[in-house]
């Protein structure tokens, strides 16, 4: 064989057939196609031979040394499918060793309801307001119409600090105060959030009644928002939250802040209707307090009363929350007890 090129390729991919550890390989690699290798030496040639040959012979050495790599890539595959074959038949890789597993936190259930309650409103249009635990007596109280010594401030005892300005909100309503101060612009713009957060009351823990709960303030106000729109509102979530066959009637109620003001019950998710424990056999079950914005509040808020009108509602998820997964104790709620937690 007289072309050293056809030698160097026969050498070379006979010389490879019989390696089979990736030691040799690295050794093969180095001889042929290392910079001082064989096909390098091929390359350094070019220079020496006659003018008229060199753009041939060139042209063969590259279309060698593309072949010799590819063998060697092929080579390389089948020599590491050998090896882990190898592991696996020997067992040096033992598939049977349990995992560790991994630990992961999970949500609070009451996280998860406002979560649900989050994304229902907001596809309803609704923003999210983040108004503040601690709150001025003004804005809890007197800007919600319940001047001091209004007998209406007995219903929410109340945890203040040691200024007596200053207290832990009783309730997600003066956020409604801030909101429309925030951004009614001057009483001149609509508005239509809700207003997430705990609340706190002064009162003795029992199985149901806590001193901190949640609530999820709602606050609409436009230039023509009627009754009818707070029922239609009330009655489309309650549909997205409980089922589309959800029943909602409104009773007429009392709250400083709201007039007219409306109890909300939805039909009994647990019975449909039909009367159970869980809704004390009156087949329905009480979710918000609602109404439309008393006058004096939108004043207070910037509003011009007379032009304006809203809507307002207050909604307890921890309710919800028992009622939907048949807790029967509100003080699991914060007590922090990881046997609670985990469940869910
Ligand atoms: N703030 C009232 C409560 O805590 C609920 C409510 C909110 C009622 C908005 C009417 C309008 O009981």
């Amino acid at each position: 064989m007289s072309n050293p090129i056809e030698q160097i390729r026969g050498e070379a991919l006979q010389s490879l057939a019989s390696v089979t550890d990736s030691e040799t390989l690295a050794a093969w690699r180095g001889k042929f196609l290392g910079r001082r290798g064989a096909v390098g030496k091929l390359f350094g040639q070019i220079g020496s031979l006659p003018q008229a040959e060199r753009a041939a012979f060139g042209q063969q050495v590259n279309a060698l040394q593309a072949e010799l790599d590819a063998a060697f890539d092929a080579r390389e595959t089948l020599i590491q499918s050998q090896a882990m074959a190898r592991d696996l038949e020997e067992g040096d890789i033992d598939i049977s060793l349990p995992a560790r597993p991994r630990r992961r936190g999970g949500l609070h259930p009451s996280t998860r309801t406002h979560r649900e309650f989050q994304a229902i409103w907001a596809d309803m249009g609704f923003h999210v307001y983040q108004s503040r635990d601690v709150e001025e007596d003004e804005l809890n109280f007197s800007l919600l119409n319940l001047p001091p010594h209004h007998p209406a401030r007995d219903m929410q005892d109340t945890f203040y600090t040691a200024d007596s300005r200053v207290l832990l909100r009783t309730h997600t309503s003066p956020g409604q105060i801030r909101a429309m101060r925030e951004l009614g612009a001057g009483g001149s713009k609509p508005i239509r959030v809700i207003l997430p957060g705990m609340c706190y009351r002064q009162e003795q823990i029992t199985a149901r009644s806590e001193i901190q709960f949640t609530q999820v303030e709602g606050l609409a106000i436009g230039r023509n928002i009627r009754m009818s729109d707070l029922k239609g509102t009330i009655a489309e979530f309650a549909k997205r939250m409980y089922s589309p066959e959800a029943k909602v009637r409104f009773r007429a109620s009392y709250f400083p802040f709201t007039e007219p003001s409306m109890e909300v019950d939805v039909e009994c998710f647990l019975c449909g209707g039909e009367g159970c424990r869980v809704c004390k056999y009156t087949g329905w079950l009480e979710i918000a307090g609602s109404g439309m914005v008393h006058p004096t509040v939108l004043r207070n808020g910037g509003y011009d009363p007379s032009e304006w009108s809203g809507f307002a509602f207050g909604m307890g998820p921890e309710r919800i929350t028992m009622l939907k997964h048949g807790i029967q104790d509100i003080r699991y709620f914060w007590s922090n007890d990881l046997r609670f937690l985990q469940q869910f």
